[in-house]
């Protein structure tokens, strides 16, 4: 611990990863592992365009479920952890997976979503984003105020291509990280944990916090064995 905390202490560019275990302390289900299952379906099979081709309703519902439980939730130690070191940081990025918007509400403020913000709508008819934070909403699916059009959430699927300038951004940040820290990330979800070699490979001493070990963990500076809420304060301080 005291080396990483060295390390993160002497970086002057710092770039953080974050998925879902994260916001496990804040009480949001993650997608793998314990609870990650709703009605019995895998994300796999609920966060595609052809699960929402073949019925609205049933993903609508999951997102409508995932929105309702978020409004009563709040950032967890770890959030507040990563917004803390990003005031200490002449140069610091947040790349997050997570579209629960936890981070920015913990005050964290250079964030790159990768997969888009739960809060979010656009119309499948005319393509108009709108921000919609009611939960649960009054109708499913809702409908398009200005064309009437069946509206879908603002995140991304399985099988649908990133947000291409926040994917540059996240690349960019990272070849240029002193450290880099992955936090409550499975990792296997790509083009996202794509990055996690990509630090490494451009000089970045690469530390993990995960409660599990993952695909990457041997092969990193150091992986943290813990829970977000325990490790980054310690981290940081
Ligand atoms: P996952 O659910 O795949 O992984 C969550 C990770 O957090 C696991 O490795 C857990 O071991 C770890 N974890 C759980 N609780 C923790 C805690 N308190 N502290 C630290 N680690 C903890 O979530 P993601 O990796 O974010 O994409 O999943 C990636 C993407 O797959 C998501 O963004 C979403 C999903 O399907 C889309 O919807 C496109």
């Amino acid at each position: 611990m005291n080396q990483a905390r060295e390390w993160l202490k002497a970086a002057s560019s710092v770039v953080v990863l974050t998925g879902a275990g994260i916001s496990a302390e804040s009480g949001v289900p993650t997608f793998r592992g314990a609870g990650g299952l709703w009605n019995r379906q895998r994300a796999e099979d609920l966060a595609t365009p052809e699960a929402f081709a073949r019925d609205p309703l049933l993903v609508w519902q999951w997102y409508d479920w995932r929105r309702a439980s978020l409004a009563t939730v709040q950032p967890d130690s770890g959030h507040l952890a990563l917004a803390e070191l990003e005031r200490r940081k002449p140069r610091f990025t947040l790349i997050t997976q997570n579209v629960d918007g936890l981070h920015e509400r913990a005050g964290s403020r250079n964030v790159i979503r990768l997969h888009g913000d739960i809060w979010m709508v656009r119309c499948t008819a005319c393509g108009r984003e709108t921000r919609d934070e009611r939960a649960p909403l009054p109708e499913l699916p809702p409908r398009c105020e200005s064309c009437g059009g069946m509206l879908r959430p603002g995140v991304v699927w399985f099988g649908e291509a990133l947000p291409q300038e926040a994917f540059r951004r996240a690349n960019e940040a990272t070849r240029r990280a002193d450290v880099f820290l992955v936090v409550g990330t499975s990792a296997v979800v790509y083009p996202a944990a794509g990055l996690v070699p990509l630090a490494k490979a451009s000089g970045a001493r690469v530390i993990e916090c995960n409660i599990e070990e993952t695909p990457f963990s041997s092969g990193l500076d150091r992986s943290f064995r813990g829970k977000a809420g325990e490790v980054l304060p310690q981290l940081i301080a």
